[in-house]
């Protein structure tokens, strides 16, 4: 082999390592941080979504924990977000207690799953929230949000792995 074709080898394993690394880091369980509007914030809903991360088209279930009471006239609500200013691009709602499937009323804690299919063609980022709360009388018992996609691939620390952990190192020189 001569010397450019090595080099040409050594960039395309490069490259593969490198397009490989987000895609396991991004296995991480989606993070969830407290809804804030207008300067209020509310407490945290516990979420977890199986599968994580979302498939868009996909079924996905939302286990949802509230350590509060909640009665006939709570709901839950999914809501996919361009913007968490705007108004909703898609929302689901249930109610949490008193219909089929669900505990009679009022429940304390809150504990449900609910599984709704992801909505396709949602913008790159979006951001999602989940919100336990009376719709009439305009009280949020719990929320929580999070973004899906966008910058953060910033922060993986790809340029922090150690050279030595790519295989390039150990490809033979050939003379
Ligand atoms: C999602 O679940 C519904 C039933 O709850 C089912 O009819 C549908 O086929 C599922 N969709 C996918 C994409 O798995």
């Amino acid at each position: 082999m001569n010397q450019s074709l090595i080099l040409v080898f050594i960039l395309l394993a490069t490259l593969s390592v490198v397009n490989a690394l987000p895609h396991q880091l991004s296995k991480r369980e989606t993070q969830w941080g407290k809804c804030t509007d207008s300067g209020k914030t509310y407490p945290l809903l516990g979420v977890t979504i199986s599968p994580d991360p979302l498939v868009q088209g996909q079924n996905d279930t939302f286990s949802v924990s509230g350590d509060f009471e909640a009665g006939a006239t709570y709901i839950l609500g999914v809501a996919f977000f361009k913007d968490l200013a705007d108004d909703p691009l898609y929302v689901f709602i249930t109610p949490v207690c008193g219909a089929k499937g669900l505990p009679n009323c009022p429940v304390k804690p809150l504990k449900m799953d609910y599984k709704i299919t992801v909505p396709t063609g949602l913008p790159n980022p979006y951001f999602l929230a989940v919100v336990v709360e009376d719709p009439k009388a305009q009280i949020v018992l719990g929320c929580s949000e999070t973004q899906v996609g966008g910058g953060s691939e910033e922060s993986y620390p790809i340029a922090s792995y150690p050279i030595a952990s790519y295989p390039i190192a150990s490809y033979p020189i050939a003379e």
